[in-house]
């Protein structure tokens, strides 16, 4: 039995029909983890999480389909996919545009006819003390980060209920739980998606989709550059993360492998932290 195959729950009576599910070789790593014949959606992936979450997905065995706002951003992971002689293919967006995500996922089925997979990795910022916000910076960090990865995971949706299901994996932050000083437009954007992500998971399970995310602590990209490079600002998140480092984005592909792959094949609605403990806690001392 398939571990994907739920069979007739109603009839697991005995314990030998229960033993019966553990088939040993399906639990082996490289299948239960394995995207063998998928293909995966990654936006963002000319960045530093969308770029080593495409480069994952591929040595799982998915096709994946890069987008960005250019060809151009995605031409270094698309050259090592292409030396790994991993398939890929290319589909630039501009998320700002209420039109990209019927355009990209056209764009995937026309390459490779099938969605399984999509990770919402694509983001901006704007850091400004709420005095100093305005309509404009609202909506342009909104038209990205939440209302691009809403409909692109509604677009998918609709082509994914008709191959059988898929996993759509969002990435949030800990900025939806926690209030960081001039972060209230992105924070606010996040946690609606994480919320967004609940109402997916429940409407969307009929169709064998499941709908999650992973919400990552202070990572070393370039979105988060400027945090970095501000020494208070680096020192304030080092002495409140309790691996005292900074995660990075590689460090994202394991949870991501999960939630895409059948060994997530009972997880959704789920938000799964990668954030060096951050959100458990701090210590006193530093
Ligand atoms: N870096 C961190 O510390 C951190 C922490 C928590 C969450 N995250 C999240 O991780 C995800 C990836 O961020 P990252 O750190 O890799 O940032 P990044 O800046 O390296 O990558 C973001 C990518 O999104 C693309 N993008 C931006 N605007 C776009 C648009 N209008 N159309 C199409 N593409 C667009 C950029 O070109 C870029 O390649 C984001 O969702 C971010 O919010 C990052």
């Amino acid at each position: 039995m398939e571990l994907t195959d739920q069979g007739d729950w109603t009839r697991v009576t005995s314990e030998w029909e229960v033993e019966s599910r553990g088939d040993l070789e399906a639990l082996r790593p490289e299948r239960l983890f394995s995207l063998d014949g998928k293909v995966a959606l990654i936006t963002g992936a000319g960045g530093g999480v969308g770029g080593w979450l495409a480069l994952g997905l591929a040595a799982a065995g998915a096709r994946v389909v890069l987008s960005d706002i250019t060809g151009e951003r995605c031409a270094g992971i698309a050259e090592r996919l292409g030396a790994g002689g991993k398939e890929h293919h290319v589909v630039a967006a501009d998320l700002r545009d209420p039109a990209a995500p019927p355009f990209i996922v056209e764009g995937v089925l026309s390459r490779f006819g099938r969605l399984d997979v999509v990770v919402n990795a694509a983001a901006v910022n704007e850091r400004r003390p709420i005095a100093h916000a305005d309509p404009e910076v609202w909506s342009s960090i909104a038209d990205v980060n939440l209302r691009a990865a809403y409909f692109l995971a509604r677009e998918a949706m609709l082509t994914m209920r008709e191959t059988g299901g898929g996993s759509i994996v969002n990435i949030t932050s800990v900025n939806a739980e926690i209030g960081v000083e001039d972060v209230s437009v992105y924070g606010a954007h996040k946690a609606a998606l994480a919320q967004a992500t609940k109402t997916m998971c429940v409407e969307w399970a009929k169709y064998r989709i499941r709908v999650n995310c992973i919400s990552p602590g202070f990572l070393m990209t370039s979105l988060s550059r400027p945090l970095w490079q501000d020494e208070a600002r680096a020192k304030w998140i080092l002495a409140r993360c309790p691996q005292r480092r900074p995660g990075w984005p590689e460090e994202l592909v394991g949870a991501c492998l999960l939630l895409a792959s059948d060994a997530g094949s009972f997880i959704s609605g789920a938000s799964i932290l990668v954030d060096g403990g951050l959100l458990a806690g701090s210590p006193w001392n530093p």
